[in-house]
């Protein structure tokens, strides 16, 4: 759901001035269409400058049962390392915790539905299927909502697993009411959602505050899971002013499982984004 995604002149000009672009530098991510935004207030993260999208290291994509090296062209891999993880998973079997879901690479089947969804036990916002995650996210993501409540952030489950249908729904209303350039910059086209894999959920603070906008950086619940989300395999999918290299702009509430491990050792070493974690090209956009 995207409740209240209104641009703020003020904010937009700002941006404007810092070279940012036309396109808002955050998106929402509604179930449901909604009739507003072109351009987004600026959120008060850390960022200011705008990141080269590149991808470099000189470190191998480690050969790995089922791991997919990077694109023809791609630029050397800043995989982690072989032997600072204890396992490896695919990056191309949506069924892998690591399974890497993005604008060049679209879930394969397309239509793929996990075999293991459940309803977590946790404070939901959402009803029926979007408040379904995969088996391993579910558990996760309770232990994940009860260490925020206990250092007194609320959390609620605001948008979990989306069927390929519902993603159709969901980017088409974009469409519709943004057009397409500002749909793709907060909404997946089918089949390339995280949402399809069960990996992937959306969080709210328990009142509504700034659900889905910029702004939600801001409440408890987000400053806390950006600071300790990988302590329970979880990275903020999104991070702001990386979308030359995701796809999208900032959704401090888009949470992603890749385990305790990986998730840790990215926030070690100061990796923001999968794409670089794991030696893949940047995915500003489709192919
Ligand atoms: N908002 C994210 C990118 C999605 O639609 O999956
Ligand atoms: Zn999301």
């Amino acid at each position: 759901m995207c409740y209240h995604c209104r641009p703020s002149r003020r904010s937009f000009t700002t941006l404007l001035a810092a070279g940012v672009g036309m396109a808002a530098l955050a998106g929402c991510t509604p179930d449901t269409p909604v009739a507003s935004p072109t351009a987004a207030p600026s959120p008060s993260g850390p960022q200011t400058a705008t990141p080269t999208p590149t991808v470099a290291t000189t470190t191998p994509v480690p050969a790995t049962a089922g791991s997919q090296p990077p694109p023809s062209g791609a630029p050397p891999s800043k995989a982690p390392p072989s032997g600072v993880l204890s396992r490896q998973f695919s990056l191309s079997d949506p069924t892998s915790q690591w399974v890497i879901v993005n604008k060049h690479r679209p879930l394969a089947p397309l239509q793929f539905v996990p075999a293991d969804l459940v309803q977590p036990r946790l404070q939901l916002a959402v009803s029926g299927e979007a408040s379904l995650l995969n088996s391993t996210t579910a558990g996760a993501a309770e232990k994940l909502f009860a260490a925020a409540a206990s250092a007194g952030a609320t959390m609620t489950l605001a948008s979990g697993y989306r069927s390929f249908q519902t993603q159709t729904a969901t980017y088409n209303g974009y469409v519709n009411t943004r057009g397409q350039a500002s749909a793709d910059t907060a909404s997946a086209r089918p089949g390339f959602s995280e949402h399809q894999t069960g990996w992937a959920f959306d969080i709210g603070d328990g009142g509504g505050a700034c659900s889905f906008e910029p702004c939600f950086t801001d409440q408890p619940s987000a400053v806390w899971a950006k600071a300790n989300a990988h302590k329970y395999g979880f990275v903020v999918r999104y991070p702001w002013m990386l979308h030359e290299i995701t796809g999208y702009y900032y959704e401090p509430w888009h949470l992603r499982f890749i385990g305790v491990e990986a998730a840790t050792d990215m926030a070690n070493r100061g990796i923001a984004t999968l794409e670089e974690y794991f030696g893949l090209e940047a995915a500003p956009g489709y192919l």
